[in-house]
């Protein structure tokens, strides 16, 4: 059965509709016709020809007059460049105003597409089909678009809002397993800092998730999604709420960093996680066992928690200033009193903490998760 949420943001009445269904990649044409007269399908070489290709043919024959344009996959190829070349393409096919774009695809390629649909003829509407986990939770909800530049990660772009979000769990049967933990991770992210019941759903049923059981991804793809459109609805722009969603991110995002990217965002973020939440620990927040629990559901859906080398301390601090919920120059944290329930003092989501706790918490991680 099709699964369906709104999305709305009350400051600007932009709403949208995120749907979830397996096979629902088949069934769009009747609200697409209704967006534009044209379509342009973006997506990557890996995709192109498992669902592109498929659905380029689909539209077709239901009579949209619709184009596939494709760029090479991976993360090095979301840059301007790619974004460039894209346009590029778009308008040699006499693309203009009336014509939607469709982002078929992971995270890269729904940044990217997102992007071009923003800036094209100064934004044309916007679906979102995302094909990996980590799209599917995250990368297609809330808005934010963009690509990559030489000085740092996701340096260009803007929020835009799709005018629909469709999610078919089906086409995760032939993601690559170690692109279904980047996914997994943030799921487990969303159940500590929003909800409880969602936490112990995962915890109950990662054999299901693991070996693609469709009704249970369903389910866990929309709890995802609920607490994830919960939180942008409230902040769209991310002052606030929205870092929530950043929970395991600044240490994770200072080892992806340090280890040039030999640890997968997932496997890096499964770090940050727990040793936030150890930090949460070290704070009084958190207790012992809730900790236990959250260590036990990332061994549990196959996180290694390993760091491949030991870092100076130092290191990582200064790596983690680069954080970008780091306010006059000192990194803040999103702190977690119970699972589902994260600390909110004076409106605010992320904290200092003391420097002696941080060193702690990072010598912690070197002793315990390195087997070096
Ligand atoms: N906009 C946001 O809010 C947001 C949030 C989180 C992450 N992101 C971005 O998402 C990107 C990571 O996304 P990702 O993990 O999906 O990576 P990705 O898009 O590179 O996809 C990973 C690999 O899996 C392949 N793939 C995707 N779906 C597949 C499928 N169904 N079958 C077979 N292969 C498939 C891709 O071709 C690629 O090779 C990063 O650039 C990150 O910055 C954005």
């Amino acid at each position: 059965m099709t699964k369906k949420m709104m999305c709305r943001f009350p400051s600007t009445s932009d709403h949208y509709e995120i749907k979830i269904c397996s096979g629902l990649l088949k069934h769009q044409t009747q609200f697409l016709s209704s967006l534009a007269s044209k379509f342009a399908i973006i997506t990557d070489d890996m995709i192109a020809p498992l669902y592109g290709e498929q659905l380029h043919k689909t539209l077709s024959e239901s009579g949209l007059d619709v184009f596939l344009f494709s760029f090479p996959n991976g993360e090095k190829y979301k840059t301007r460049a790619t974004k460039e070349l894209l346009e590029n393409q778009l308008f040699e096919k006499g693309l203009g105003r009336d014509t939607c774009v469709i982002a078929l695809g992971g995270g890269v390629v729904t940044d990217v597409a997102g992007y071009v649909a923003a800036t094209y003829c100064r934004g044309v509407p916007l679906v979102m089909i995302p094909t990996s986990l980590l799209g599917m939770v995250d990368a297609s909800i809330g808005g934010k678009t963009g690509v990559n530049v030489p000085y740092g990660k996701n340096m260009l772009g803007c929020i835009y809002q799709p005018k629909k979000v469709v999610i078919d769990p089906s086409t995760l049967i032939s993601l690559p397993k170690k692109e279904l933990a980047n996914g997994v991770v943030e799921m487990i992210k969303h159940g500590i800092v929003a909800d409880c019941e969602y936490f112990e759903y995962l915890e109950e049923h990662s054999s299901q998730v693991l070996s693609l059981d469709l009704g249970v991804l369903e389910k866990a793809i929309f709890e995802s999604c609920r607490i994830k459109k919960e939180i942008v609805e409230q902040d769209e722009k991310e002052n606030g709420k929205r870092h929530l969603l950043n929970f395991g991110h600044t240490v994770g995002h200072a080892l992806e960093h340090l280890t040039h990217y030999s640890l997968s965002h997932g496997e890096a973020v499964a770090i940050g996680l727990l040793v936030e939440s150890y930090l949460s620990v070290q704070l009084g927040a958190l207790n012992q066992k809730s900790f236990d629990r959250i260590q036990t559901i990332l061994v549990q859906y196959g996180l290694l928690l390993q760091l491949p080398v030991r870092f100076p301390v130092q290191t990582i601090l200064d790596a983690m200033v680069l954080d970008k919920k780091s306010l006059k120059g000192q990194p803040r944290f999103v702190i977690i009193e119970k699972i589902g329930s994260p600390r909110v003092c004076d409106a605010k989501y992320c904290t200092h903490v003391d420097e002696v706790l941080i060193r702690k918490a990072l010598q912690w991680m070197n002793d315990a998760l390195c087997c070096n």
